[in-house]
């Protein structure tokens, strides 16, 4: 499988649900007025577990308003910037790739929330599957020193923002802190795990406290998930033609 076409399911589905193979990315269903948007644009993935799921971390308030508010919102907002334009039939990785101003930013949140939801799982929490520790072990030192300079990045991140693991065009793992909208979609970059610092991802459950909600977040981690991202890495070099 195709790194994009991974990610893209993945995002919509989960990890466990596309070892099998049997979901489309964006199967949701398609309302006949926006029949001339491509599906990417308009259709919000699915939250791969329920809204209460991951409490006490995150509240089921804090979960409906994050993806019922945040996440819905740039999906209606990306919708309604290309309707009418060149740009619906795109798919949203290469409007993405591609835009600027308020197009990208609805469409790297849209994009980024899909993939930071596949980043944490009831089950989460302790350590990397052996190929991503490794190569975590190796850019970092160790796995204690890579969750340490995570969490200080997340915590200390000035304003609204995503953290992310990701790796480089030669393979080598980063830790990336990226303003508003960024994303390593847009920088020629390999997404493995990211974080969400916005303060509407947390401020209902932790207030003003990050630091909390970041570290409870390192305690529900998806590492299957991290480790899938990082074998496609492996696979096919991002970005995918
Ligand atoms: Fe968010």
């Amino acid at each position: 499988m195709k790194r994009r076409e991974f990610l893209k399911t993945t995002a919509a589905a989960g990890g466990l649900a596309v070892a099998s193979g049997t979901v489309s990315a964006y199967s949701a269903e398609t309302p006949a007025a926006d029949s001339e948007i491509h599906p990417s644009l308009r259709n919000q993935p699915p939250l791969p577990y329920s809204f209460d799921a991951l409490a006490p971390f995150l509240s089921e308030e804090q979960m409906r308003f994050h993806y019922e508010k945040h996440h819905a919102g740039y999906f209606k907002n990306l919708a309604g910037l290309v309707a009418g334009t060149s740009e619906a039939v795109k798919e949203l990785e290469e409007i993405i790739r591609t835009s600027s101003g308020g197009l990208f930013n609805n469409a790297a949140q849209a994009w980024n929330h899909s993939f930071f939801w596949n980043c944490m799982s009831p089950d989460g929490g302790g350590k990397p599957p052996e190929t991503l520790l490794r190569a975590i072990t190796a850019a970092f030192g160790s796995f204690e020193n890579f969750t340490e300079k995570l969490t200080e990045a997340a915590v200390k991140w000035f304003g609204s923002g995503w953290v992310w693991l990701a790796t480089d065009k030669t393979g080598k793992l980063e830790i990336l802190a990226l303003p508003n909208a960024g994303t390593p979609v847009s920088l020629e970059k390999g997404p493995v795990l990211t974080v969400d610092v916005w303060e509407h991802a947390y401020y209902i459950d932790y207030r003003n406290e990050r630091a909390k909600y970041v570290r409870a977040f390192m305690d529900k981690i998806n590492w299957k998930f991290a480790g899938m991202c990082y074998e496609a890495r492996n696979s096919v070099r991002w970005p995918v033609k």
